[in-house]
C-alpha cells in the first residue's frame, strides 16, 4: 500500500487526476472504474481542465461505474448516471456507449447484476479503480455486513448512508433506500486501486480501514489485501493515522 498525503482537497484531487491521466496516456484503451460522491468531483474537474488543454484523449477509454440507486431514472439529477454525465462525460471526448453505470430502473435486478459482472469480464476487468469511502467504511455501496458480498448485488442502504446522502435530496424520504453496487470481487480484481479520502470526519474510519482488522464490518478494510492500492488522502483525513503512527 502506498499512501500519498496532500495538503488539502484541491491537492488530493490534482494528485488523483495525475494518476488517472498517466494511466490513460500510457494505456489509451484503459478500463477505468469510476466513483460518485463529493470526493471525486474535484478529480473530474481537473481531468476536464487537462482535456480542454489537449493533454488527455478519452476517445478509447471505457468506464465502469461502481453503483446506482434503485428506482431513480438516468435523467433524475441525483442518479449516478446523471452525476457522471454532468460532472464528467458531457465535458470530454469519451464515447458514451463505452460508459457503463448499473441500470437502477432494471425490471429484474438479479439479471442486471449478472449482466454487470459479465460486462466487467467482457471488458477484461478494470485497469484502474477509483474509490471514495463512506463514513461507515463502505466502498461503492458495499455496506458493513456479516460477509463480503463478492458479486454485483442490490443492497439496503445503511441508515447512516441514507442520512449522509440526504444533503443531495429535498428531504430524507426522497433518498432511495436501495442501490445496486459492484461487489468486492470486481473491485479487488482491479489491477490498480486509488482510494481518495478527504476531511477530518473520515480520519477515524480511514485509520480503521487501513490499519485495523480486515472485516466486512468495515468493507474498505479488504483493500489492505490489494497489492496495487494507492491511498491519496488530505492531511485532515490522515490525522488519526498520523497521530497513531507517532505514538
Ligand atoms: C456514496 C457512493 C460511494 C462514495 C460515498 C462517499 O455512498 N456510493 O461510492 O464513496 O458516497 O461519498 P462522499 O465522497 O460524498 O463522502
Amino acid at each position: 500500500m502506498k499512501i500519498i498525503t496532500t495538503k488539502n482537497y484541491e491537492q488530493m484531487s490534482r494528485q488523483v487526476a495525475n494518476i488517472l491521466s498517466a494511466q490513460v496516456i500510457l494505456h489509451p484503451k484503459s478500463v477505468l472504474g469510476l466513483a460518485t460522491g463529493s470526493t471525486p468531483v474535484g478529480v473530474y474537474k481537473q481531468l476536464i481542465h487537462w482535456y480542454n488543454k489537449g493533454d488527455i484523449d478519452f476517445s478509447n477509454v471505457t468506464t465502469i461505474n461502481l453503483d446506482e440507486y434503485c428506482n431513480l431514472s438516468p435523467t433524475h439529477p441525483q442518479s449516478y448516471r446523471y452525476f457522471m454525465n454532468d460532472n464528467f462525460f458531457n465535458h470530454i471526448n469519451i464515447d458514451k456507449s463505452k460508459t457503463f453505470v448499473p441500470n437502477g430502473m432494471a425490471d429484474d435486478f438479479v439479471r442486471e447484476a449478472q449482466n454487470y459482472d459479465a460486462l466487467i469480464q467482457q471488458n477484461g476487468g478494470i485497469d484502474m479503480q477509483l474509490l471514495g469511502m463512506g463514513h461507515n467504511g463502505h466502498i461503492g455501496f458495499n455496506e458493513p455486513n456479516e460477509a463480503f458480498e463478492n458479486t454485483t448485488h442490490v443492497v439496503n442502504l445503511a441508515p447512516t448512508t441514507i442520512q449522509a446522502n440526504q444533503r443531495f435530496f429535498e428531504n430524507i424520504d426522497d433518498v432511495p433506500k436501495q442501490a445496486i453496487t459492484m461487489g468486492i470481487k470486481a473491485i479487488m480484481q482491479a489491477k490498480k486501486i486509488i482510494l481518495a479520502v478527504s476531511g477530518e470526519e473520515k480520519a477515524d474510519i480511514l485509520y480503521q480501514s487501513l490499519y485495523g482488522p480486515i472485516t466486512p464490518c468495515i468493507p474498505a478494510s479488504i483493500l489492505q489485501l490489494h497489492a496495487g492500492l494507492t491511498v491519496v488522502a488530505d492531511e485532515a483525513a490522515m490525522r488519526v493515522i498520523n497521530r497513531r503512527n507517532s505514538l
